[in-house]
């Protein structure tokens, strides 16, 4: 089973700060990096390291090296990449000291994805394989159809959540792999133990993941509800957390593996992803995650 990621690549310019920056206000980094990122990027990355074959569709412009640097380095293939005129997407992050984010993004090449681009690299899919999408690009209602419609197994993160996506043909979606507060924007329903089954009623074809923070996560479908806690690790920056235990997720579903056994590696992923800086770089190899597993 193949994967294709259609998703997001930014430039991610990082500020550490005391703070998140207030009203009217002007703070002083304590220090600043730049980095690979983009949800699309980061979840492709993740696929690539843990183990599952994966190509990404997204388009970045003339300054897109670094983009292209870093999906070659994880054995994804940047050739395909669109070259857009636009100026590649770039992220604003504040990380505190507590390892906590606040992200401003700007779309960039990810919002001008032509149908003719996606088309041409969802022609390389086989009925069965996992489309994986996220909410930072352009065409994504149409990309959900084409997905279904060409029998492929559609996995959302619907991250960032904006107010248009509850518009959106969400009942193309097989797996959906969110956290409360997107489960609860998508769901109605502010009790996180209720929101699964909610989502369930409202996307019946749907598989849930749902992750609960401190409290770990949470996996429902029509024959098995899968828990999994956290590894708790000192947070040092919280940024592709999420994108982290996305990709394991389903690189470990793809490799046929049981949802308890990827619901652990994702999570051991991901909290490896915390306790370093940065997005891209911070997403740890397979072998990192089986180290880690064994030790716990
Ligand atoms: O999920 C983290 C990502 O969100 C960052 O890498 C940033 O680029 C934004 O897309």
């Amino acid at each position: 089973m193949k994967i294709l990621c259609a998703g997001s690549l930014n430039i991610d310019k990082v500020y550490q700060v005391p703070h998140f920056v207030q009203a009217g206000e002007t703070l002083a980094a304590a220090g600043f990096a730049q980095a690979a990122g983009g949800k699309g990027l980061n979840q492709t990355v993740a696929l690539a390291r843990a183990g599952a074959g994966v190509r990404h569709a997204g388009a970045v412009g003339a300054d897109g090296g670094l983009l292209r640097q870093t999906l070659r380095q994880a054995g994804v293939d940047d050739s395909l990449l669109a070259e857009s005129s636009l100026p590649t997407g770039h992220a604003i992050i504040q990380v505190d000291p507590k390892g906590q984010n606040s992200i401003i993004v700007t779309a960039g090449a990810n919002g001008a994805l032509e149908r003719d681009y996606l088309s041409a690299m969802l022609d390389g899919c086989e009925a069965g394989d996992i489309l994986l999408l996220q909410n930072e690009t352009n065409e994504l209602p149409w990309l959900l159809q084409e997905g279904r419609r060409r029998g492929l197994t559609v996995a959302f993160n619907p991250s960032p959540i904006t107010p248009e996506l509850l518009d959106y043909p969400l009942d193309c979606v097989d797996i959906l792999i969110l956290n409360e507060i997107e489960g609860a924007a998508l769901s109605g329903e502010n009790d996180p133990a209720r929101i699964p089954a909610a989502l369930r009623a409202r996307y019946p074809r749907a598989r849930v993941m749902l992750t609960l923070g401190g409290d770990g996560c949470v996996y429902e479908d029509d024959t098995q509800t899968v828990r999994q806690g956290i590894f708790p690790v000192t947070a040092v920056d919280t940024t592709a957390a999420g994108d982290t235990f996305c990709g394991y997720f389903l690189a470990w579903l793809a490799q046929g593996e049981p949802v308890a056994q990827a619901l652990r590696a994702a999570s051991a992923a991901a909290a490896l992803a915390v306790s370093r800086p940065g997005a891209a770089p911070s997403i740890p190899q397979r072998e990192e995650v089986l180290d880690f597993l064994c030790s716990h």
